[in-house]
């Protein structure tokens, strides 16, 4: 039998959108994970590493947290769209005098008087590393199995997978399986996050064979059920370092 941790969906691309939406907006401020708005200072920082591998563009806590953790660094700030690292103090320039100060316009700019605003956060319960494995080979219509591995840390993980064929599937298992309605080589992308961290990706390659000489079946592709499955997870490698 499966753990019990494991949770059975049958999704929807939709639903996958639906997901990551929600999960940002109940983002929530924890009090062992957000540690709270710092003052920082550009041109000497506190937080001296810069994260290399989260997405500029949609930089939220949970993912500049990842980013870190990856690094081996105990503390995440978000600066805006950036995500810097350390490993020493946080507290370096004080905690800034409000809150409301991470949400001026202040960051980075000059016109604060050389001080800006960071949110800062704990890696400790941070998913830093993701893996996925499965086979490189796999038949049609049989199952095909991907298993995932991260670091101890992360609970309630939750994982997406992209089979690379138009199906996804959202779970709580790290392994899963899939079955291939037509031939080719496919990119299997999983990812994995909790509510203080992540998304994390992974990816492999398949490939589908058939014995029968069967190239595709006409399957619906939009909804995909799956059993309790694994997930996998690559590190995004994108970002400024
Ligand atoms: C998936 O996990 C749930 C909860 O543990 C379990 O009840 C269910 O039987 C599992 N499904 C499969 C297909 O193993
Ligand atoms: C994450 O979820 C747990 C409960 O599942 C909750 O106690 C915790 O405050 C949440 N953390 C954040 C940062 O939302
Ligand atoms: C960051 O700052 C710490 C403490 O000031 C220092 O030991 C470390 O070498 C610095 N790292 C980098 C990459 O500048
Ligand atoms: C982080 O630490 C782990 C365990 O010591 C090590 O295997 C890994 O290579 C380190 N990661 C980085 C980016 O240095
Ligand atoms: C950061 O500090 C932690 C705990 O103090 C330590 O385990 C880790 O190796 C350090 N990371 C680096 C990159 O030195
Ligand atoms: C910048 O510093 C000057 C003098 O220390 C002060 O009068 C001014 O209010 C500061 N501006 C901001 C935006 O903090
Ligand atoms: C994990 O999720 C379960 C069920 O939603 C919840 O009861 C539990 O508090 C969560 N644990 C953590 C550490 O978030
Ligand atoms: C996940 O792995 C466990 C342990 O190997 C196994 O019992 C379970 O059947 C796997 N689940 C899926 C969906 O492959």
């Amino acid at each position: 039998m499966v753990e019990a941790t494991c949770l059975k969906r049958t999704i929807y691309r939709l639903l996958l959108l639906t997901f990551t939406v929600l999960l940002l907006e109940t983002r929530q401020l924890h009090a062992d994970w957000y540690l709270g708005c710092f003052n920082e200072k550009p041109k000497d920082r506190a937080f001296n590493i810069s994260a290399g591998n989260y997405i500029v563009s949609d930089t939220s806590g949970q993912e500049c947290t990842s980013a870190c953790a990856y690094l081996n660094q105990s503390y995440a700030a978000t600066e805006k769209e950036l995500c810097f690292c350390t490993n020493g103090s946080y507290t370096k320039y004080g905690k800034a005098s409000s809150e409301n100060l991470c949400n001026t316009v202040c960051s980075s700019s000059s016109s604060c008087n050389d001080t800006s605003y960071i949110r800062v956060y704990s890696t400790q319960d941070a998913i830093g590393e993701l893996r996925v494995y499965g086979p490189q080979t796999g038949w049609l219509l049989q199952e095909v199995e991907f298993t995932t591995t991260r670091g101890e840390a992360g609970v309630n993980v939750s994982y997406t997978f992209d089979f690379g064929d138009g199906s996804y599937v959202l779970t709580t298992c790290p392994n899963t399986t899939h079955v291939y309605t037509s031939v080719g080589h496919f990119r299997v992308k999983a990812s994995a996050r909790t509510n203080m961290s992540g998304p994390i990706m992974a990816s492999t390659w398949v490939f589908i064979q058939s014995s029968t000489g069967i190239l595709s079946l006409d399957y619906p592709q939009e909804i995909v059920e799956s059993e309790n499955e694994t997930e996998i997870v690559v590190t995004v490698s994108q970002g400024p370092g």
